[in-house]
């Protein structure tokens, strides 16, 4: 049996503006073990960087957790000291942002950032500034960037897209010792390149043996780079399964359409996508929040109360109706 790394229980997230609290996460429970790699894929909006960020708790000021428990191994992220926060960030857990650009200075070279991470991650190692250029250069070679050593003095403005993606990589990786959160690795890169990056970081993650959570829009790659899968709809998890399972025979309503609009490489025709509104998070809807675009809402209970996550197969849940949970 696995040992669970991180665990995420029951976590509710508020955003709030001036005017407005948007309801977002609403009891996320999911979990990635020793070893694992994890998919989590949804639609835009449903609260798939907002669960990442509340794990390395670098959400924006508006975003609060009010409820729930996050542990890493038996580190309590939500009430640790601040010293054992900058630990795991800085050594044990990396994450690829989904807008990399944001995550490098454009007024720094390269060497800086990077050095600055890899400072931190070997921090009281006795080593000098030549052995941390060292690593860094180690790194950009693990990502296999041409002329490492120029790129370590370029500012990012000097770099192409699927460079500084590199980058950005090589610095998640920097402090990713045990588990790496990637959201959206691909996004901002050429699409010619992104199955090379998506690639390029599962051998990165198989050689140096981490745990990863991944969140990516190309259901294709998650399906090759994953050993399970979450299902997020509007701030809840609507389905869990083995990665093989959920694509050979997905349950939820919401999964179903997914998998059915994603673009198939061999199909000449665009998925037709799913009909109805994305979850208005400062209303959301009543029981289930997939209720009001489901196709097979046909019970009051749907629009009443919120279905529970019940296992219907081995190590495959579902919230939905359909498949019982009903009083
Ligand atoms: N700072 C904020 N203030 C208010 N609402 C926010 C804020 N950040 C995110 N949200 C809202 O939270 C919801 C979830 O956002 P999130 O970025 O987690 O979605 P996502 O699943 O990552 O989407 P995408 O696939 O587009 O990246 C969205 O409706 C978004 O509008
Ligand atoms: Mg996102």
């Amino acid at each position: 049996m696995y040992e669970n790394l991180l665990t995420v229980k029951d976590l509710f997230v508020k955003y709030k503006s001036y005017w407005y609290v948007y309801h977002v996460l609403d009891g996320v429970s999911i979990n990635v073990k020793l070893g694992e790699k994890v998919g989590l894929i949804g639609e835009s909006g449903a609260g798939k960087t907002t669960l990442l960020k509340s794990i390395l708790r670098v959400l924006p000021p508006q975003g609060k957790i009010t409820n729930g428990e996050i542990l890493y191994r038996d580190v309590n992220l939500l009430n640790c000291s601040k010293q054992q926060l900058l630990e795991i960030r800085r050594r044990k857990i990396g994450m690829i942002f989904q807008d990399p650009l944001a995550a490098l200075n454009p007024v720094f070279k390269i060497k800086e950032q990077m050095l600055d991470i890899i400072k931190y991650a070997h921090e009281n190692s006795g080593m000098n500034k030549r052995d941390l250029e060292n690593i860094a250069l180690d790194l950009l070679r693990d990502t296999l960037i041409p002329d490492p050593e120029r790129v370590l003095n370029s500012y990012p403005f000097e770099l192409s897209g699927g460079m500084r993606q590199r980058v950005v990589i090589a610095m998640a990786l920097a402090s990713a010792r045990e588990l790496l959160l990637a959201d959206e690795p691909t996004t901002n890169i050429d699409v010619t390149i992104q199955a090379q990056i998506l690639k390029l970081i599962m051998d990165l993650v198989k050689k140096k043996g981490l745990s990863m959570l991944l969140v990516s829009h190309a259901l294709g790659m998650v399906r090759n780079m994953t050993d399970r899968i979450y299902v997020i709809y509007g701030g809840n998890i609507v389905e869990e399964a083995p990665t093989s399972k959920l694509f050979k025979d997905p349950l939820h309503p919401y999964t179903r359409l997914l998998i059915d609009s994603a673009p198939k490489i061999l199909s000449s025709t665009l998925g037709e996508g799913i009909k109805g509104n994305p979850v208005d998070y400062r209303h959301p809807p009543s029981g289930c929040r997939f209720h009001p675009r489901c196709p097979f809402c046909d019970q009051e209970i749907c629009r009443r109360a919120k279905p529970p996550l019940i296992e219907v197969d081995r190590d495959r849940y579902v919230s939905c109706y359909l498949y019982g949970g009903g009083t």
